[in-house]
């Protein structure tokens, strides 16, 4: 009854916002997809008459398009063979390292870059089926940059904005990637593409300029052979800040973060790390830092913790097997070399919680610490600012985009060990009163920087660009 219906809003993601797993029993289950861009983007969307196109997170099932409220989710089948050269070949073997700096090499394949067209097509055809006369279709990521110019092709009518969760890199970066004009040109096809900084919407337009020798004036592309114009600009994401502040002062909430406290043994100092067990997120430089701290007696165990969660990410990536065993092995050396009987130095979870009890274990961190090499926003960084209340700490990388609003963080290099240990002991040993002032100031800046504000935002710029300047 609902596929033939048609969206004044469409939305595409490579996920659904909901995972299709089946358990133990046979039982087919639907859970929350990982990641931040599933974070922002249900709130956005919650409430919203509109239709989200997106991968069930599981290979060769393509389920019915169903309704989650006013949303219709719109599943997009991926076969064994698409997973692995569309999603984790080209996006995340290929562009995932290009657009993160090179920390691990990238690994180019001709049959993944092609896979990874036909999956854009079917993205595109989707959204083109969906999407009402004159529907505003918004195309998240990294894994949908050809769609703009396929659905542009397929439906002139609809105005097409997309956004990229994740930096865009210098062009000295992503001319290596073979498929670089294609990418540009797929990427021209929108009214207005959003970016997490101003500087990685730079580093988009001066591609462009190099390398399809377009005409940039202030943030407008003019897209080579048509006389169509393309704004590109900076519109940092963000959380539903008030939401999750409700929930974190929760009466359930509260007591569950006093019982972690009990459980950990009533340190005097917990630090807290939540990521997604990926490369990017400087977990090892995180841990060696930790490790040494204990090592010098700068820190004592006995009074002093580090709660590390990671949640399962790619692991059929070798780079990301690699990691989760370089960890692994880590924690079991920090905790062979220095826990006291009956407690661990690091309390390490490979796995995923719900909000409520990620929103405790942000309540009950003295100091969380945010050390990624490169990430495009850190949503956690957000999230931990607006559930502590009172005297915390964040330890924020200088390379996350939350770097360039969050002023009042500790700021690190994580490269810089020695560095990185400082500001650790000094976010642990500056003053209540000042831990309690740059925390406040941390949250004020999300509660008014909100998911909601950043939506509005980008969808004015969208409605607006290129020709009439933005309300
Ligand atoms: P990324 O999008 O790269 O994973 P972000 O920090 O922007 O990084 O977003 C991560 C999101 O995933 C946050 O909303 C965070 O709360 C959530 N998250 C991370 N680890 C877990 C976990 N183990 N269980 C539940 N949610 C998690
Ligand atoms: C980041 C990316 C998202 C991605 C998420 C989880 O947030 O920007 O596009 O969905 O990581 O990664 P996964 O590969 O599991 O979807």
């Amino acid at each position: 009854m609902t596929a033939r219906r048609t969206y004044d809003f469409v939305i595409a993601a490579n996920r659904l916002p909901v995972d299709r797993v089946v358990t133990d029993d046979g039982e087919v289950e639907w859970q929350r997809s990982p990641g931040g861009l599933v974070t922002a983007m249900e709130s956005v969307m919650r409430g919203r008459e509109a239709a989200w196109v997106g991968w069930s997170g599981q290979a060769d099932e393509a389920p019915e398009p169903f309704l989650e409220n006013d949303l219709l989710l719109v599943p997009i089948e991926l076969t064994a063979q698409e997973v692995a050269s569309y999603y984790e070949g080209h996006s995340n073997d290929s562009l995932w390292p290009i657009y993160h700096d090179v920390i691990v090499p990238a690994t180019f394949r001709r049959r993944w870059a092609a896979a990874y067209e036909k999956v854009n097509r079917r993205f595109a055809q989707k959204c083109a089926e969906v999407a009402a006369p004159g529907a505003t279709v918004w195309i998240h990521d990294y894994q949908l940059q050809l769609v703009p110019r396929m659905l542009r092709v397929l439906r002139p009518d609809v105005r097409i904005g997309w956004f990229n969760h994740i930096p865009f890199p210098p062009v000295e970066l992503f001319a290596q990637l073979p498929m670089r004009h294609t990418i540009l040109k797929g990427l021209l096809g929108a009214d207005f593409l959003g970016f997490q900084r101003p500087a990685d919407a730079e580093n988009f337009l001066r591609a462009c300029r190099r390398l399809l020798g377009a005409k940039t004036k202030g943030d407008v592309v003019d897209v080579p052979d048509t006389d169509r114009r393309v704004r590109a600009a900076g519109v940092p994401i963000s959380i539903d800040a008030a939401g999750l502040s409700e929930l974190a002062q929760t009466d359930g909430v509260q007591a569950r973060a006093a019982e972690i406290r009990e459980q950990l043994g009533n340190p005097k100092t917990i630090l807290l790390g939540v990521d997604r067990l990926d490369y990017t997120k400087g977990i090892r430089h995180r841990m060696k830092a930790f490790g040494e701290l204990l090592t010098d007696g700068r820190l004592d165990p006995a009074d002093t913790m580090l709660v590390q969660v990671a949640s399962p990410s790619r692991e059929r990536v070798a780079a990301y097997r690699e990691l989760r065993h370089q960890v692994e092995r880590t924690v079991g050396n920090i905790n062979g070399a220095h826990s006291p009987i009956g407690s661990t130095a690091v309390t390490y979870m490979h796995r995923s919680f719900p909000r409520e009890e990620m929103a405790a274990l942000y309540c009950v961190a003295d100091v969380m610490l945010v050390t990624p090499l490169r990430d495009g926003m850190n949503l956690v960084a957000k999230e931990y600012v607006t559930c502590h209340d009172g005297p915390g700490a964040l330890v924020l990388s200088e390379f996350t985009g939350a770097a360039n609003e969050l002023k009042q963080a500790f700021r690190c290099n994580p490269h810089d060990i020695e560095a990185l240990k400082h500001t650790i002991l000094a976010a642990i040993d500056a003053p209540e009163a000042e831990r309690t002032k740059r925390m406040r100031a941390l949250r004020r800046q999300v509660a008014r920087n909100d998911v909601q504000r950043w939506a509005s935002n980008y969808l004015d710029a969208l409605k607006y660009a290129p020709d009439k300047p933005p309300a």
